[in-house]
């Protein structure tokens, strides 16, 4: 799997270089060295990496994926290790579990410490039974741990630890705040595996985009996806469940959960909502799609679609270092709110409209997030800023403004759900604004959401996203795939 100085997948996969972890690590230590408090003798960073789990009781173990912050460190794909930076020497040493020689025939060869000091160049390596000794001999004076608040699970990220830790001193507060810093701003070697995760999912949603067609099961396209970007993009993990909406199944923003696993058949005349990444080396894109499952869209569905494209290009052409998130988030509901207008679904001032919050009553999910090694990225309030209390705007991921290197979803949406019609039209200040009958006609058609993934750049946007997004071109791609399949 590691060869020499980078990773890949062999075949035309993406070399990763284990340089980039390197350099997320000198970036660490630089803002360390930045800070008021700089790095004090003796300082010393230590991370836990994520912990192999069974399923529920059994001995049955799940696929492991690295923990965000620990791979972001050291890129190491096995569980149960943690790492180490020593700030004024600038080494990184790698603890490993010292597993019993009998793994061997289960596991094949263990890897001696050697093996990982060579495979992730980092300084050193021993078994996690050394902590306490190999920081003791540094002369280890304070340990710096990770802390701090998931503003989007509201969890709490768990500090290393081990036993005889409590002779140093422990700092949980330092780390995180400049940790998260990091992760926001991506580094050229982490925006190629972002721009190569988002061109194998891209070329995987046109490849289920040919060959989907009504009588066909939802999951069979979930199926379809996985197997593209697992063959071709060397993608194990997809970056989130697969949400792949026929219908008015479009409408609901979470299917193709355990409960509702994307198992209806597609019917001649839906409309189809497919949200999928793929996720490599654990950088993942999020990338979602909607066409009509028979390759045609009806005039209704045009109506839909092509808002939602007006809204997503507003926000293209808006996005530039500067700019708030928070006021992008309004120029999609503003441009959706004039497109619907036009259409005849809603009516009367725009300004009014958006001062009654009639936006979130299409679209009640925030415009779009940081995207990473997490697909939800940290950092989208890290900088303090407020959660607005205002339905929709509340939803949002991130509250900051955009900066080059910051990597971000653009995902407007339009939807039909009942629940929210029927309290809007039954709420004072907003069933002025709808005309009802027209809204009725539009029920049960689902959703559109399109998503991109996208580098803000110093004076604009990179798409990374490669999919087609006109009715022309969608079109046109569906009847090709139905001449070859
Ligand atoms: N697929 C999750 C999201 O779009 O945020
Ligand atoms: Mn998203
Ligand atoms: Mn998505």
């Amino acid at each position: 799997m590691q060869k020499g100085t980078s990773y890949s997948l062999g075949l035309e996969t993406h070399p990763v270089p284990m340089a980039m972890f390197r350099e997320n690590r000198e970036r660490l230590i630089a803002r360390f060295e930045k800070s008021a408090e700089g790095t004090p003798e003796g300082s010393v960073v230590l991370l836990r990496g994520g912990k192999a789990k069974m399923r529920h009781e059994t001995d049955h173990e799940h696929l492991f994926r690295q923990e965000s912050f620990f791979h972001w460190t050291f890129g190491v794909a096995d569980p149960d290790c943690f790492g180490a930076i020593d700030l004024k020497r600038r080494r990184a040493i790698l603890f490993i579990p010292r597993l019993p020689a009998e793994y061997a025939v289960w596991m094949g060869k263990i890897a001696s410490c050697e093996d990982y000091t060579a495979r992730y160049e980092v300084e050193e390596t021993y078994y996690v039974d050394e902590i306490d000794a190999v920081l003791s001999k540094l002369n280890t004076k304070i340990i710096y741990t990770l802390h701090g608040l998931n503003s989007d699970s509201g969890n709490y990220a768990k500090p290393a630890t081990f036993p005889g830790i409590e002779k140093y001193r422990v700092d949980n507060g330092r780390l995180w705040p400049e940790m998260v810093e990091c992760r926001v701003i991506k580094t050229p070697m982490e925006l190629d595996v972002l721009r190569y995760v988002c061109r194998v999912s891209s070329e995987a949603h046109v490849a289920v985009m040919k060959q989907c067609k009504p009588g066909m099961m939802e999951y069979q396209l979930e199926a379809l996806f996985q197997h593209e970007v697992y063959s071709r993009g060397g993608c194990r993990h997809v970056a989130y469940t697969c949400i792949c909406g026929s219908g008015h199944h479009g409408s609901i923003l979470h299917y193709g959960h355990a409960g509702a696993p994307n198992d209806k058949q597609l019917a001649d005349g839906d409309l189809m909502l497919l949200d999928m990444g793929g996720e490599y080396q654990c950088y993942g894109a999020d990338i979602t799609c909607s066409y009509p499952a028979n390759g045609r869209f009806t005039e209704k569905q045009k109506v839909v679609y092509n808002t939602v494209l007006a809204a997503q290009q507003a926000v293209f052409a808006a996005m530039k270092p500067g700019v708030a998130w928070m006021d992008m988030h309004a120029l999609a509901y503003r441009t959706t709110l004039q497109e619907l207008a036009r259409h005849g679904l809603v009516k009367g001032d725009v300004d009014a409209m958006m001062d009654a919050d009639l936006g979130a009553v299409f679209m009640p999910h925030g415009l779009g997030h940081f995207l990473g090694i997490d697909t939800h990225d940290v950092g989208g309030y890290s900088t303090g800023a407020e959660r607005s209390t205002r339905p929709g705007f509340r939803s949002l991921r991130a509250n900051r403004s955009l900066e080059a290197g910051m990597v971000l979803t653009v995902e407007p949406g339009v939807y039909f759900i009942d629940p929210l019609l029927d309290k809007a039209i039954a709420d004072d200040k907003q069933k002025q604004f709808i005309n009802v009958d027209k809204v009725n006609e539009f029920r049960g058609i689902g959703g559109v959401r399109l998503e991109d993934d996208v580098i803000v750049t110093a004076d604009g946007i990179e798409n990374m996203t490669k999919c087609p997004r006109t009715v022309e071109e969608i079109e046109a791609i569906m009847a090709e795939g139905r001449k070859s399949h």
